[in-house]
């Protein structure tokens, strides 16, 4: 079935090496693709996929290595000199102008005259019409984008590549934001590009999707190349746990757990994306006293939805929350946080944890400012608002020790101690920590990790949403595995395997 030609080595990628400062996020990649290959490149978030795919497309320099493209080596030094060699990449977004036609947005930038006269246009769009047909896109020339849906755009994406002359396609997660009947429609896609001897290289964590279409799998581990396989030799436990490994990562000290009743429960809750898709999909779960619950799966299973909506910041489609037997579905986020008393370590610490521009005092006093001893009479009590930002900065290690600072002078996981020292200091009877270590350093994450724990030790709640497996399996008691918007599996922390965990992440039955 396959249409590999393996006399012809269309990309071979040698010993890449791409350092940001001192990290390293490609540490000697070696890939090749014949003509005619699909290609996967599997590993968790962060383990260097894009990097490594923006290195071959020229939006990275390599620290090191070398490219040969049809046996040639090479500098790809920009987009247009990949174009050039005929690569073409599909980003994660999707870079089309709404309003503009799907011809239009094929021939940006390429115009060769100022001004695109009529019978160019034509041209254009008979030509669009021509690579839809052949390819199976399904693509109207002069729909706008504006009225497509997410696939469509999509498919103009691999249009567009293609009507530039692509003969190597890359696709960084394109399943991600494709529904199951859109994902089964790529795949025909990629088959018919292969069967006209393009080669693709295909960025998923989803293990199913490459047993499906990939025949050559590369796994990437922390920026590391772990091997090169290949797909029908290999079962999804093996590709789980390569991609997931087995280094033990330091272990969080933690107490034995006293579990006590259950305060929250989601019941087939629904919630919709920003494109009106279910992506939290029928979830249920509840949540006791005395435990740290980790979701663990991979970015964009429904976990922002569910944070969302738990917090008050995204209409409820569909089912319930409730804390203690109350209904609290439908919140505003400011009962979520004062009446029901449910904090939030949010997902994106600058946008929605802190104001950047107001010092570390305000910061910390951003839910309470109105209350006593910060407010009197409707005036704010500078002396008692610092005196206590000077208590936090020494019970939660937030340095430098001046609460006179700009949030936004702060390093990463400074900031993040702030907003755990406000989100704490209110006691909270839940604590949601949704990606509380995200770009945070090693001493940084113990400090939060410990922080959670705390809560734990005290009997609150702590709900733990994160992308990196081994956060989630070394902090929670329980785990829960998010897929597509629902709850696939819960098995208790201890004596957990890992394998399995990263298997029914991807979408596998263990
Ligand atoms: N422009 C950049 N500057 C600094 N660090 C980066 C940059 N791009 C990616 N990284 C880091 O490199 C690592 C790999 O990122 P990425 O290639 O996007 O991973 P993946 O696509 O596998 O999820 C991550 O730790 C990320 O934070
Ligand atoms: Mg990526």
């Amino acid at each position: 079935m396959t249409a590999i030609d393996f006399s012809q080595k269309i990309v071979e990628m040698i010993d890449v090496v791409k350092k940001f400062g001192d990290f390293v996020a490609n540490d000697r990649i070696n890939l090749t693709v014949h003509k005619g290959e699909v290609h996967s490149l599997l590993g968790e978030n962060g383990a260097g996929k894009t990097t490594l795919v923006n290195c071959l497309y020229g939006l990275y320099r390599p620290t090191q290595g070398r490219i040969r493209i049809k046996g040639q080596e090479v500098e790809i030094s920009d987009p247009n000199a990949a174009i050039q060699l005929g690569i073409g990449m599909v980003h994660q977004h999707f870079m089309l102008v709404d309003t503009f036609t799907v011809t239009q947005n094929i021939i940006l930038g390429r115009e060769t005259t100022k001004m695109m006269g009529v019978l160019d246009i034509a041209r254009a769009e008979k030509k669009v019409a021509e690579i839809s047909e052949r390819y199976g896109l399904a693509i109207n020339p002069r729909d706008k984008i504006q009225d497509i849906s997410v696939g469509s755009q999509q498919r103009v994406e691999i249009l567009k590549a293609l009507y530039r002359g692509a003969e190597i396609l890359i696709l960084d997660e394109p399943t991600a934001v494709l529904t199951p009947q859109e994902i089964q429609e790529l795949v025909m896609i990629i088959r018919n590009l292969t069967q006209e001897g393009k080669s693709i290289i295909i960025i998923t964590h989803k293990l199913h999707e490459i047993k499906q279409v990939a025949d050559y799998c590369t796994i990437i581990r922390r920026g590391k190349f772990i091997d090169t396989v290949e797909v029908d030799k290999v079962t999804e436990q093996e590709l789980a746990s390569m991609m997931v490994g087995r280094e033990v990562s330091f272990a969080v000290e933690k107490k034995a757990q006293q579990k006590g009743e259950q305060i929250l429960a989601i019941q087939d809750l629904v919630v919709k994306d920003n494109r009106g898709i279910a992506a939290v999909n029928g979830l249920n779960l509840t949540l006791h006293k005395g435990e740290i619950l980790g979701i663990a799966g991979v970015d964009g299973n429904g976990q922002s939805e569910l944070v969302e909506a738990l917090t008050g910041l995204r209409k409820v489609a569909g089912g319930s929350i409730t804390l203690r037997g109350k209904e609290i579905t439908g919140s505003k986020p400011k009962e979520v946080i004062n009446r029901w008393n449910i904090r939030t370590i949010p997902e994106d610490r600058q946008k929605r944890g802190l104001v950047m521009e107001f010092d570390v005092a305000e910061n910390l006093i951003l839910e309470t400012y109105h209350d006593t001893p910060f407010s009197v009479r409707g005036m704010l009590n500078r002396d008692k608002i610092y005196a206590y930002a000077d208590h936090c900065t020494q019970v939660y290690d937030i340095r430098p020790t001046n609460p006179y600072l700009t949030a936004k002078s702060l390093s990463g996981g400074n900031q993040q101690k702030v907003i755990i020292a406000r989100e704490v200091s209110n006691d909270p009877e839940v604590l949601i920590a949704s990606q509380p270590t995200r770009g945070l350093d090693v001493g940084a994450i113990e400090y939060v990790h410990t922080a959670l724990v705390n809560q734990r030790d005290r009997g609150k709640a702590v709900l733990l949403i994160s992308f990196e497996l081994d956060e989630v399996m070394n902090v929670s008691d329980r785990i829960a595995v998010i897929f597509e918007g629902k709850i696939v599996g819960i098995v208790d922390a201890i004596g957990v395997d890992e394998n399995e965990i990263g298997l029914m992440m991807a979408g596998g039955t263990p």
